[in-house]
């Protein structure tokens, strides 16, 4: 691939917030499909900290409603019904990639390498990050649209006792994907000259 198709493929991946169903690609493809990019994604001395969960379906669905649950007695009651709607949203989508990082193997590495102890929490934050991105950017080349969302740490214990999720994974965000019903908007970005430099070329 050349380094122009790979900017391509990066200009695929867009938040998209109008996700839908209609999508070809069996459900067997797109979890190999998040796995082998999570499996590739680095992680600061090979650490592999990310803990990845797929939802689709009833599972899927039930997310969103724990999600509604957990954000009702927290948001103002006029405002509720906005909350519904946008929550609506994702849920009428595919499915749900949940990111979490194990603190426990954060932990040991800081433990037994204290020199680096406070870098540990920051590179596993990167970590999830570039993961995050990479399963993005695949499932936006496979065809599919995505969005990012953070309702961590709101939703954390609800999710934690509906799938049993070990006490060290901590959640980290939630990419909810599906079928791209309606495309994002033309980006905006700021000057080249606020944010790059180069000398000596
Ligand atoms: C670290 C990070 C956190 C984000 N959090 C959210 C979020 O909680 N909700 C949301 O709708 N979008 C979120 N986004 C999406 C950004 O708003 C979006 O990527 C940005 O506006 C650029 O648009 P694009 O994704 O279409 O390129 C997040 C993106 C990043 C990188």
């Amino acid at each position: 691939m050349s380094a122009q198709k790979f900017l391509e493929n990066l200009r695929l991946r867009r938040s998209i917030y109008a996700l839908g169903r209609d999508v070809e690609m069996p459900k067997e493809e797109i979890i190999d499909l998040i796995q082998d990019v999570v499996k590739e994604s680095p992680t600061a001395f090979n650490s592999q900290t990310q803990r990845v969960v797929t939802l689709f379906g009833p599972a899927h669905e039930k997310l969103w409603d724990l999600t509604a649950e957990a954000l009702k007695p927290l948001t103002p009651a006029e405002a509720y019904p906005n909350t519904l709607k946008k929550i609506q949203g994702f849920k009428n989508s595919l499915g749900t990639v949940l990111f979490f990082e194990d603190q426990s193997v954060v932990k040991g590495l800081q433990e037994q390498f204290s020199l680096y102890a406070d870098n540990f929490p920051v590179w596993s934050e990167q970590a999830s990050g570039l993961t995050t991105e990479n399963v993005w950017v695949a499932l936006s080349i496979a065809g599919l649209g995505a969005n990012l969302q953070h309702y961590n740490p709101v939703i954390d214990d609800a999710v934690a006792k509906e799938w049993n999720i070990p006490a060290d994974w901590k959640l980290r965000s939630q990419l909810v994907f599906g079928s791209v019903e309606s495309p994002a908007q033309a980006k905006e970005y700021i000057d080249d000259a606020d944010r790059f430099k180069v000398f000596g070329a």
